[in-house]
């Protein structure tokens, strides 16, 4: 089954749209097949990369089938090896139907199970930067968490409290057997300033989470740099906009460097082309092996 990442955060605009999205694209040109999911109630992962077959179907589908996707709601990018399922729900109607759910936290996480999955090396899921039922489910859909925080005061704190309050929430039933554990926590320090406050923050946070049984601080950080709003904005993955090798916090080598240190065994492996897919039989070749 594939290794599941969901990016989560109590605070909105950290982040986890971008990071999620850019190692998508650069876990995709490594030649892993990676599924994003949005699972924010307002579409951004849906529209970051342009998308060469739109499916019927996204994600209120996959949640109200109760975790059973048919194959009709994976949509496929431009870029080879990433595949998508969008946000296509009204925005408090998917949550509304989740809390009428007593097995609501658990929607998420079975719909990885699904052998529909199984094709997949990686599935990222992107979640809204608010507390909610959505969210709480796609949490515990997880291998681990990757959760963004901006070093500045207010990010910060939120992070401590927040994020961290609903970490502690989600594991509430975790006496009741290992099954209701959600995974750990992975704090990334991003849109990071060169200044002395962004760097103190910085060591704080490291200081603070040191022995936390579920939290770590990523060893990498991502700076701040208009490269993530210009790629954005490009439509193409960060890696790829940003290729210079020698500069050291150049998106090339910092999203190689988040991508080793969440998957070791690919250490040193390198991003080869993401060339947009144009072979219209390729996909539906794609399209069938994911239906059999
Ligand atoms: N490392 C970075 N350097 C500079 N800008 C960044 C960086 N990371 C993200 N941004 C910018 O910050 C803004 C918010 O990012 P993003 O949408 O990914 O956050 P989010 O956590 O997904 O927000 P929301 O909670 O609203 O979904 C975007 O304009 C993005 O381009
Ligand atoms: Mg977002």
């Amino acid at each position: 089954m594939p290794v599941v990442i969901s990016f989560v955060s109590t605070k909105g605009g950290v982040g986890k749209t971008t990071v999620a999205a850019n190692l998508g694209g650069l876990l995709a040109a490594f030649g892993m097949k990676v599924l994003a999911i949005d699972a924010d109630v307002q579409p951004s992962l849906s529209k970051f990369f342009p998308v060469h077959y739109r499916s019927p179907r996204g994600l209120s589908a996959v949640v109200t089938s109760g975790g059973n996707p048919s194959a009709d709601c994976i949509s496929r990018t431009i870029f080879s090896n990433l595949d998508l399922i969008y946000s296509d729900t009204p925005d408090a109607e998917l949550q509304a139907w989740l809390n009428r759910r007593e097995d609501r936290l658990m929607i998420m996480r079975r719909a990885m199970r699904s052998p529909l999955l199984e094709a997949y090396d990686v599935v990222l899921i992107d979640t809204q930067g608010a507390v909610g039922e959505l969210q709480k489910s796609a949490a515990m859909a997880a291998d681990f968490m990757v959760s963004p925080v901006k070093p500045d005061a207010l990010s910060a704190a939120e992070f401590a409290t927040g994020t961290i309050a609903m970490l502690d929430d989600l594991n509430r039933l975790a006496d009741f057997g290992e099954s209701f554990r959600s995974g750990d926590l992975l704090a990334l320090i991003n849109a990071h300033e060169r200044t002395v406050n962004a760097r103190a923050l910085a060591t704080v946070l490291r200081q603070r989470f040191s022995d936390h049984r579920r939290v770590r601080v990523l060893d990498t950080v991502v700076p701040s740099a208009a490269a993530y709003a210009a790629a954005a904005t490009a439509r193409v993955p960060v890696h790829d906009f940003d290729r210079r090798r020698r500069f050291d916090n150049s998106a090339w080598n910092v999203m190689h460097r988040l991508a080793w240190e969440l998957f070791p065994s690919l250490a040193n492996v390198y991003a080869g082309s993401t060339g947009p897919l144009v072979d219209a039989v390729d996909i539906a070749d794609r399209t069938r092996g994911a239906l059999a």
